[in-house]
């Protein structure tokens, strides 16, 4: 685990934009695993802003995302598939044809998660960003979760939902209840994942990946398993650190 810990918000997304784009410099055709949330919106700015300065070419790239509200239209302008257009797809030339997603308005929830995993198997993720729940979970899973979970449909705790409330333009009675998310064992397999992790209610789960026990009760411990992790915090989410 290489931790990477940072002054303040600003250069924890600077750090990480770095790190990706030197990578998609490096392999053009880079399978990129990208998250939603709060966390990655300043390294979304950045590389936004290195696309623009025609420091980084996203047109190579393969996209998946790490987890979609279910159900949800794709239009709604709360779904993760709407703040990934907003906030990345639109703004870069990725091609539109290499985006991957989990589909928040099928009826087929079970066919869709096993066509998911199916399509990372074929194109292995080489990056995947993930960011962590103030109750320990990545992605969407949960605490409880087991370290081979797959693709699937969850359960979103009443606490993922009240703190995710805060991005829903109805809030709280417009969150769903539920959600399709990659499994623990999914997102292990990237080659390389890059936590971020900012502010002081992170400091906790940031704490118990680093200096705490593997367990199910804060999912994000298991990445200490991981042989390639980059965790970039900074100083407030490190503020329980030894
Ligand atoms: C959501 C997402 C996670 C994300 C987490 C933290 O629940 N499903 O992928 O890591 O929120 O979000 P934030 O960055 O807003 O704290």
């Amino acid at each position: 685990m290489l931790i990477i810990e940072t002054e303040n918000y600003k250069e924890l997304s600077k750090r990480a934009a770095e790190i990706l784009i030197y990578e998609i410099n490096k392999k053009p055709s880079s399978v990129i695993g990208f998250a939603t949330g709060g966390t990655p919106l300043g390294l979304y700015k950045n590389l936004v802003r290195s696309y623009k300065n025609k420091s980084v070419d996203f047109s190579k790239i393969i996209s998946f995302n790490l987890d979609e509200y279910y159900p949800i239209k794709k239009e709604s302008r709360d779904s993760y598939f709407y703040y990934m257009y907003k906030n990345l797809f639109d703004l870069i030339n990725i091609n539109k044809k290499n985006i991957n997603f989990l589909n928040g308005e099928t009826k087929e929830y079970k066919k869709e998660c096993k066509s998911f995993e199916k399509k990372i198997n074929k194109n292995p993720i080489d990056i995947q960003i993930i960011g962590v729940g103030v109750n320990g979970h990545v992605a969407f899973n949960e605490p409880g979760t087991s370290i081979n979970s797959k693709t699937r449909l969850i359960n979103l705790t009443p606490e993922t939902i009240e703190i995710n409330s805060r991005f829903f333009k109805k809030r709280k009675e417009n969150v769903p209840k539920k959600a399709l998310t990659m499994g623990i064992r999914t997102i292990m397999k990237s080659k390389k994942i890059i936590l971020l992790a900012s502010g002081k209610n992170k400091a906790k789960a940031i704490k118990r990946l680093i200096d705490g026990p593997i367990g199910k009760d804060y999912p994000i411990s298991y990445f200490k398993k991981h042989k390639n992790l980059i965790v970039i915090i900074d100083k407030e989410a490190g503020r329980l650190l030894k």
